[in-house]
């Protein structure tokens, strides 16, 4: 069926070629992967390297450590066109980023010329490691893996949970406490490569959507880890873990408004095309407020999350609550858009044999990731109130 998405305005030229690049590459090599992807269930490692040679994988990184230089704002609508076809694939460039970042923000220039290029390249993935068995929303309180530091090394003890891409990156940032008394102002970040002594993968996760994203857990066992891949100083790990969510969220946010506008366009076309009581279900008023309802949706979260990713671009100092509600909004609406495109389409909606259902489960996990839709709301209400801490006694 016909995507009938107009396309969005563009930037610049240079965003303009990308788009239209990628919006070919989509068309012709991942929209007829898509469903096969999920049904696999396998990392589609074509799609990562047809995203590495057309330079996809290092869009927002800077021309000098072999990015391409392009701003976030052509990263996220990078992230939405692919996602309109595949979650999965889009989600490859967003954890790319996600994983690039903390390198990015607080490597040194050592460590940014050691790690960034080949990942900006696409010849190493990245995956980002914070979350724990006991430690998702609570990042910093609950947080269990330790670095304790022992020469030149830092030897990591503990696990880490639901890591996107875990199991195929080449190098993960690893969050862990390197001093317990301060909260988190005791954590710190490293970068953990590959085939590291004492790092290996645990369980792979049979999940409901993003099927083709390996989500895996991370066992370090007296893994020692050099102190040259310590990102900044040694209780800083916890703020670059903030730091980079503030511009890895609106990534998932375009993850999100792709899928919605993907299922919009498929029932869109479906409505069109299916007649009941005699004429296009479209004609009947019923579906054409939802038709309009979802649209008005899209177009307003679109626009939250073009700010957001401005704002990322302009390191505006109200980065964070727009990096927040933009993955509020674009979540919530990739959720209740595709819920309303399975209704459209009926049975046929609620059949494998129709990509609906499978944007469906895709959507779920954005409202999930990279913070909880409740947790985003924390995020948005402490910029305006504060956060409260108890009286000292
Ligand atoms: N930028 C810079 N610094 C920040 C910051 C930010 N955005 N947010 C917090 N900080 C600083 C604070 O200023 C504070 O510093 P000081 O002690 O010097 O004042 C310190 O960090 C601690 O901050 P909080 O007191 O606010 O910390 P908290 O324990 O109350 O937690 C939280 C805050 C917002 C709840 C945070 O824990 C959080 O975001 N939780 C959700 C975690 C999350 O999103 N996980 C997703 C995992 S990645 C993933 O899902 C990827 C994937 O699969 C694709």
């Amino acid at each position: 069926m016909a995507i009938a998405t107009p396309p969005p305005a563009y930037e610049s030229e240079e965003e303009a070629m990308i788009l239209d690049m990628v919006r070919t590459l989509v068309a012709e090599r991942v929209a007829p992967r898509a469903a096969e992807i999920d049904e696999k269930g396998e990392f589609p490692w074509d799609i990562k390297q047809l995203f590495a040679e057309n330079d996809l994988l290092g869009v927002p990184f800077p021309a000098e450590y072999g990015g391409v230089g392009g701003s976030f704002v052509t990263y996220v609508k990078v992230v939405e066109e692919v996602a309109k076809a595949c979650a999965s694939s889009a989600l490859i460039i967003a954890v790319q980023e996600l994983g690039t970042l903390p390198i990015m923000i607080g490597g040194n220039d050592e460590q940014k010329r050691r790690f960034i290029p080949k990942l900006a390249s696409g010849e190493h993935i990245a995956a980002y490691a914070l979350t724990e068995a006991g430690s998702g929303s609570d990042a910093a309180g609950s947080m269990k893996t330790r670095a304790v530091r022992d020469g030149d090394s830092y030897v990591l003890n503990g696990n880490k949970i639901w890591i996107t891409q875990g199991g195929v990156a080449d190098v993960v940032t690893v969050f862990a406490v390197t001093d317990a008394t301060k909260g988190p102002n005791g954590i710190g970040a490293f970068v953990v490569e590959k085939g590291t002594p004492g790092f290996s993968v645990g369980k792979l996760e049979k999940k409901m959507g993003i099927r083709g994203s390996p989500t895996v857990e991370l066992n370090f066992v007296d893994c020692r880890v050099p102190a040259a891949n310590m990102l900044g100083p040694e209780g800083d790990g916890f703020k670059i873990a903030m730091k980079v969510l503030d511009k890895s969220r609106p990534g998932i946010a375009a993850q999100a408004i792709g899928i919605a506008q993907g299922a919009l366009d498929y029932a869109t076309q479906y409505a069109k095309e299916r007649i009941a009581f005699g004429k296009p279900i479209a004609q009947q008023q019923g579906l054409q407020f939802m038709l309009a309802d979802m649209r008005t949706e899209i177009e307003s979260a679109r626009l939250l999350l073009y700010e957001a990713a401005r704002k990322c671009d302009a390191g505006a100092p109200d980065t964070t609550e727009y990096a927040a509600m933009a993955k509020l909004k674009c979540g919530d609406v990739a959720m209740s858009v595709t819920t309303d495109a399975v209704q459209i389409l009926g049975g046929f909606g609620y059949s494998v044999e129709y990509p609906v259902e499978r944007m469906m489960r895709d959507a779920k996990i954005t409202q999930i990731y990279e913070g909880t839709q409740q947790i985003q709301r924390v995020v948005i209400a402490r910029k305006m109130v504060g956060k409260w801490s108890p009286p000292k006694a």
